[in-house]
């Protein structure tokens, strides 16, 4: 079988091909498809975490293509009782088209991409989660236009998967990331430096006063599912919970996001996420829309549709 393209990580992927799958993202949205370019295809879901919005964005977006799906928990398959990542990639891709992995360390993700014979989809790891990010960038298209030269704000852990997939975004959009954390909680060095090299435009610090006038405001939980040290986090990440005085310093217009679980009262207050600026909703419905195209890319469809 002939290996199609894996979606590993944004920056992992060519910028023109990440434009491509977004230009198809829109697209799908607006117009459902007449036909049904997955037909025959199966697409199996690995999740060693839990998940709602992965999974079931995944399910039906696999489905409304015309596909199959099947979806298996990490400690339910022999993956649990230690049969290596990439040997449960050489078996899959016996069986099915597409493997998809939520994980935890992401050399999990690549020793299944080595394993495997068919595309890889990175569903979340410790370090990423692309999928998100792409629906998220889809979202903020959706409101604000071209990206370019806007003013972007991430509030609260500055070490989270989310953020970093976030910051592999930022030299391909052009806007500017402002990392506002506790030193305590600072994105990895080297991805900063290397996305730096890369002509992003990122800064960190720890004063909310860089909020001001930001185009868009986004914050994350506090203890991902990958993190021990509750207690400490909540301490140290509270002065950066997303209120209204918050929103008020950035500017009038600003969207609120938001992966989602959130955590209300902790890193959101309700009055912000339930308010008019957040577009939580939307970027929920958007996983679907984008996965469909990040799928149709690594089958090499883009053009059929
Ligand atoms: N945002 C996100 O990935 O949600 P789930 O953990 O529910 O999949
Ligand atoms: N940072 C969060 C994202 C959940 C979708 C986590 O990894 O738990």
């Amino acid at each position: 079988m002939t290996k199609q393209q894996d979606f590993l990580d944004i920056d992992k992927t060519d910028t023109q091909d990440i434009h491509a799958i977004l230009a198809l993202a829109h697209k799908l949205k607006k117009a459902p498809l007449a036909h049904r370019p997955m037909e025959g295809k199966t697409l199996a879901l690995i999740f060693e975490k839990p998940s709602t919005r992965t999974r079931v964005s995944f399910e039906v977006g696999m489905r409304q293509l015309g596909g199959h799906v099947t979806t298996l928990s990490g400690a339910e398959i022999q993956l649990g009782r230690g049969e290596t990542v990439a040997d449960t990639g050489r078996v899959l891709s016996r069986f099915v088209d597409i493997l998809m992995i939520r994980t935890f360390a992401e050399h999990k993700l690549f020793e299944l991409a080595e394993g495997a014979s068919v595309p890889v989809i990175n569903g979340l790891t410790d370090q990423s989660h692309p999928c998100q990010v792409m629906a998220d960038i889809m979202t903020a298209q959706e409101k604000l236009g071209d990206l370019k030269g806007k003013k972007v704000v991430w509030l609260g852990d500055g070490d989270n998967n989310v953020l970093a997939s976030w910051m592999h975004a930022a030299p391909i959009f052009d806007f500017t990331l402002h990392v506002i954390c506790p030193p305590e909680f600072v994105p990895p060095v080297k991805l900063l430096v290397l996305m730096q090299k890369r002509g992003a435009k990122i800064t960190v610090s720890a004063d909310i006063a860089h909020a001001e006038d930001a185009d868009i405001v986004i914050t994350d939980c506090w203890v991902s599912m990958h993190n021990s040290d509750a207690a400490v986090r909540h301490q140290l990440l509270a002065p950066y919970q997303v209120d209204a005085a918050l929103m008020k310093r950035a500017a009038p217009h600003a969207l609120f996001m938001h992966c989602l679980p959130a955590h209300r009262g902790e890193e959101v207050t309700d009055d912000v996420i339930d308010g008019s600026q957040s577009v939580v909703w939307d970027e929920a419905e958007n996983r679907l829309h984008a996965q469909k195209a990040i799928l149709c890319w690594c089958m090499g469809m883009t053009d059929l549709i």
